[in-house]
């Protein structure tokens, strides 16, 4: 046996040395170290023998192989090298090799056309932490101690004080705290929440906060500028509808409607055959949250409403899975 690794070892030597291009090279590197070659025959082999002449040959006959190995490398570096120098010119009239670009991401596109409508409405678009204390996710926002949405099972607690933000809603009193009114902002970002997922649950989405405070704002107010950001998104003809609904963090709440896009109002699957697609939370700023934010009570009224970004994009581009827009499967993004 080991008379056989010796003479394999000087065939291999020599014939490296003789080889006079790659693939000459490539064509004994298969004969010796491929799936059927010689060196990978006599591993096979050692399987049948007894333990202590395993041992001993088995180390052997891995050295010798990783040793050719390596003066196989040098070899084949030597030779593209001298390869390369006689290389003397360069086809200049070949076609050049394109390099692929990329792309923003869908959400990231719908979301530059959502704040360019709002910031021509006069809106300004301000960012705030995902990492937010219980203070200004809850309590600043008028949820109370035992209110269900605080809930183990639909935020995540990073410890007693601190959690991922459930809601871009922390931001109003946020930013209330540090300007006066008149104030306009949206306020786009990442939102966590401990759900269960599916084709339309995500435990991490994208929401836009809305808020405006001045003198005399009313419902009035709020149904204008949004109705002119859905059909200057959706379209001229899109119409809206409000419905009563509650928040702890206004006061009155509703919930904003659309006309299903996909079907224009006839019902379809996307719409549950009502006509009809949920698309915000607002209403008119709670005086709780004025107080939170330290404001005088009884000196300003506003609105606010927060709206889920991913719904406007799956909406937008008939994405019928949430979990696509997360995924950063390139055959899905390459689409946009
Ligand atoms: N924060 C609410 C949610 O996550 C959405 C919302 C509802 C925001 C009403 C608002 C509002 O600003 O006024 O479901």
């Amino acid at each position: 046996m080991f008379e056989m690794l010796k003479q394999l070892k000087e065939a291999v030597l020599k014939e490296i040395e003789a080889a006079k291009n790659i693939n000459s090279l490539e064509d004994l590197r298969i004969r010796y170290f491929g799936r059927k070659g010689k060196i990978t025959e006599v591993l096979r082999k050692l399987k049948d023998l007894s333990q202590e002449e395993r041992i001993n040959i088995g180390a052997s006959a891995n050295q010798l192989k990783q040793e050719l190995e390596l003066i196989l490398e040098q070899k084949k570096k030597d030779l593209g090298a001298s390869f390369e120098a006689a290389r003397e010119w360069i086809d200049i009239s070949a076609p050049g090799h394109k390099l692929p670009r990329g792309h923003l991401h869908p959400r990231t596109q719908v979301l530059r056309k959502i704040e360019e409508i709002f910031q021509s409405l006069g809106f300004s678009v301000v960012w705030g932490p995902e990492l937010e204390t219980d203070f200004y996710n809850f309590e600043a926002l008028n949820v109370p101690k035992d209110h269900p949405a605080r809930d183990m099972q639909d935020t995540f607690y990073v410890d007693e004080q601190m959690l991922l933000r459930t809601q871009t809603s922390p931001m109003q009193v946020r930013y209330m705290e540090k300007h006066e009114p008149p104030l306009r902002i949206i306020v786009p970002g990442k939102v966590f929440r401990r759900d269960a997922t599916d084709a339309s649950h995500d435990c991490q989405f994208y929401q836009i906060e809305g808020l405006m405070v001045d003198k005399e704002i009313s419902v009035a107010n709020f149904k204008a500028v949004i109705q002119e950001f859905f059909k200057r998104f959706y379209g001229q003809d899109t119409k809206i509808r409000l419905r009563p609904s509650f928040f702890p963090f206004t006061e009155p709440s509703f919930e904003v409607d659309m006309v299903c896009a996909v079907c224009g109002g006839h019902g379809c699957r996307v719409c549950g055959q009502t006509g009809w697609l949920e698309m915000m939370g607002a209403g008119m700023v709670h005086p709780f949250v004025f107080k939170s934010a330290g404001y005088i009570s009884g000196q300003w009224q506003g609105f606010a409403f927060g709206m889920g970004l991913d719904r406007l994009v799956m909406m937008k581009y008939r994405i019928n899975d949430i979990r696509l827009l997360n995924s950063g499967d390139l055959r899905f993004l390459k689409q946009f």
